[in-house]
């Protein structure tokens, strides 16, 4: 590329090679690799005009003027651009001040050797999600740190935050040294107060350099003012550095399957992006969790056949065995399987307005598995700003804290320090959808691999049968004073007379033993129901009718319970009763206590109900009498065959 200078404004014209062989200089664009880096530091410390810097001297080559290139590599002539350095940064600022980029800002350039994509993140605390979001696919990271400051709270948490985030290749950029006169013992000092900050939280190196964004040096050009500085530039840096996907060809093979490819019934191929390692025709490997073997056959790619394939690559395996394998399974070496387990220690970000809620289930995704998956109290969380331990009940928007987790399945993993894809996952919310949480795992509990599963010669259904009856659980739902312990009680008295052995659970009752220790907060009342439901599927097990009485305001325990329980066994009955009927009624006093205030967390007052969309049998109390609404259910009981329920009535 050659450089030509008018005035003050500089001139760029692109390089030869384009307007010669625009094939061959897109060639040698193509297969450059690609770094993705993330810049860590407050607008004061420099950041905006730093990666305006980058931009500037990288020639600015983006990736939407390459696109332009390709579609039309005819028209390439002599392209020039004149670009303002102060014009760029200003409009960067700018961007950042109107708010624009509270949001992670990506942003592209090119250099001969390598192409970039920067994420710039607002750097304070209360964008903490900002930054993991920006962190979690780079690279590398660039700490800057104004010369004039030091070592700032916000660097220690940048850096701790990159480095939970697995980033291991950091650099401490000390800017603006025009302003400290280029001052040798200043920089050395501060680089040496970052080691031992470094050293603290497990950052065993990192590279550090005197900069000036504002002035250029040691960013792409080495600088004249800092003649005691032998290290790189920032640039040959950023373009010499081992970029993760070098990294993850160096680990051992994972598969994880995104699809089960079949076009026919001659083949049968398992299809995903290889998340890491290197695998061959006639490799030996293992699907897992299931843990079956068999060998490569073939490895087949929309350009053809492979003898092997690498790390990035999207490839289709075809096993030499028929062995079950679908979406979600991981394919590995058979003699270097990952880990399966049920119950975890993770490390969670917390990306949610909404506090995280200790025992309810979320969507666990990791790679191409997704499983139900409940979260405990967090064991603590840390302090951000000074690397703490403090203790918690819960995870607030934007805490990192240490807790349990606890799939509803075994799922196959490795520690996240190990394999970023087999080892991160995110938590999402089953009824809005969100991403509430980022988290890494540590290690499995191996609950699951040492508590096993004791097979007994009497099965459920003998029990069941020896009854003559189908197990099942009534899952009565509906506000305090609706009528569910009525109903449920008149329900159990008609079964009990014609024969059916029955178990009635009721809320008052329970909370006086079993749950006694249990309250009213949202995280009471899910474990509340989450005991009722493992005791009900116990109860189920031993070939009872099981009937429950508990307000259960929340469909996603409700559907928790229901998908413990198998098809057609869970009948969940709304006892629907408007709240200004049931406070009317106010059998309890209860209501007026909630009221008047002497009563916290009452249900439809401060507390929520959420109605079940779709419950087998509905009662209208208003409408039906409780006598009536008795006889109706159990007409269903007693003609219902297991799985085949009407439709809602
Ligand atoms: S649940 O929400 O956790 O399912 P559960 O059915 O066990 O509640 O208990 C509800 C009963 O506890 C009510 O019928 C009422 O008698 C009593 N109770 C006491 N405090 C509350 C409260 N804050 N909210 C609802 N019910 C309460």
């Amino acid at each position: 590329m050659t450089e030509t200078t008018t005035g003050a404004d500089p001139v760029y014209v692109v390089d030869d090679l384009i307007a010669q062989d625009i094939d061959a200089y897109l060639d040698l664009h193509r297969n450059k690799t690609m770094l993705r880096f993330i810049t860590c530091g407050s607008v004061d410390d420099g950041k905006s005009t730093l990666i305006g810097r980058l931009l500037y001297d990288s020639k600015m080559i983006f990736e939407d003027q390459l696109a332009a290139l390709e579609a039309d590599s005819k028209k390439v002539g002599t392209q020039g651009q004149a670009i303002d350095f102060a014009l760029l940064v200003d409009g960067l600022a700018a961007e950042r001040e109107q708010g624009i980029t509270i949001d992670v800002a990506y942003r592209f350039f090119n250099t001969e050797r390598r192409k970039f994509i920067v994420a710039d993140c607002p750097g304070h605390e209360q964008y903490t999600r900002n930054m993991i979001t920006g962190a979690s696919t780079a690279d590398l990271a660039v700490i800057l740190i104004d010369a004039r400051k030091g070592v700032l709270v916000q660097t220690r948490r940048h850096s701790y935050l990159c480095h939970l985030i697995g980033i291991r290749n950091v650099v401490l950029a000390v800017n603006k040294m025009d302003l400290i006169g280029y001052d040798q013992a200043r920089y050395d000092a501060i680089v040496a107060d970052y080691a031992a900050f470094a050293r603290s939280i497990g950052i065993d190196r990192f590279t550090a350099m005197p900069i000036s964004g504002f002035q250029g040096d040691n960013v792409t050009t080495r600088s004249a003012n800092t003649p005691w500085y032998q290290g790189p530039t920032l640039v040959d840096h950023l373009e010499s550095v081992e970029v993760n996907a070098a990294r993850d060809a160096a680990l051992p093979f994972r598969l994880p399957v995104q699809w089960v490819n079949r076009p026919n019934l001659d083949f049968r191929g398992f299809s995903g992006l290889v998340a890491s390692g290197t695998v061959r025709v006639g490799d030996a490997v293992r699907v897992l969790p299931s843990g079956k073997t068999s060998s490569v056959a073939q490895i087949v790619t929309l350009d053809g056949n492979l003898d092997e394939a690498i790390a990035g690559q999207s490839v289709t395996l075809c096993l030499a065995d028929e062995i079950d394998c679908s979406r979600g399974d991981v394919i590995a070496p058979a003699d270097a399987p990952p880990q399966v387990a049920d119950q975890f220690e993770a490390t969670l970000v917390w990306l949610n307005d909404e506090a995280m809620i200790p025992g309810r289930a979320y969507w666990l995704k990791l790679a191409t598995q997704t499983v139900s998956a409940t979260v405990q109290a967090p064991k603590y969380v840390v302090n951000v700003n000074t690397m703490e331990h403090m203790a918690a009940k819960t995870l607030d928007l934007n805490a990192i804290g240490v807790a349990e987790v606890t799939a509803d399945r075994p799922i196959v993993f490795e520690a996240y320090a190990e394999n970023r894809t087999l080892g991160g996952f995110i938590l999402v919310d089953k009824i809005t959808n969100a991403t509430v949480a980022a988290g890494m795992l540590h290690f499995s509990l191996r609950r699951a691999q040492n508590v096993h599963w004791q097979a007994l010669d009497i099965t459920r259904e003998a029990r069941a049968t020896l009854k003559g009856q189908f197990a099942q659980v009534l899952w009565f739902t509906g506000l305090s004073g609706s009528g569910k312990s009525t109903i449920a009680n008149l329900v159990e008295k008609k079964l009990h007379a014609l024969g059916k052995h029955t178990f009635l659970l009721d809320g008052d009752n329970v909370r006086h033993g079993l749950n006694k220790d249990l309250g009213f907060t949202e995280t009471d009342r899910i474990e509340n129901i989450r005991r009722v439901g493992e005791v009900a599927r116990l109860m189920t097990d031993a070939g009872l009718i099981v009937i429950t009485a508990f307000i259960s305001p929340f469909r996603a325990e409700r559907d928790m319970v229901r998908a413990m329980m198998a098809d057609g066994e869970f009948v969940e009955v709304f006892i629907d009763t408007p709240l200004e009927e049931a406070e009317r009624r106010d059998v309890k006093g209860l209501y007026k206590k909630a009221r008047s205030g002497t009563l916290k967390n009452f249900t439809g007052i401060d507390s929520p109900y959420e109605a079940p969309e779709n419950a087998e049998i509905r009662v209208d109390t208003t409408r039906e009498a409780a006598e009536d609404a008795a006889e109706r259910i159990v007409n269903r009981i007693v003609n219902s065959i297991r799985g085949n329920w009407m439709p809602t009535i």
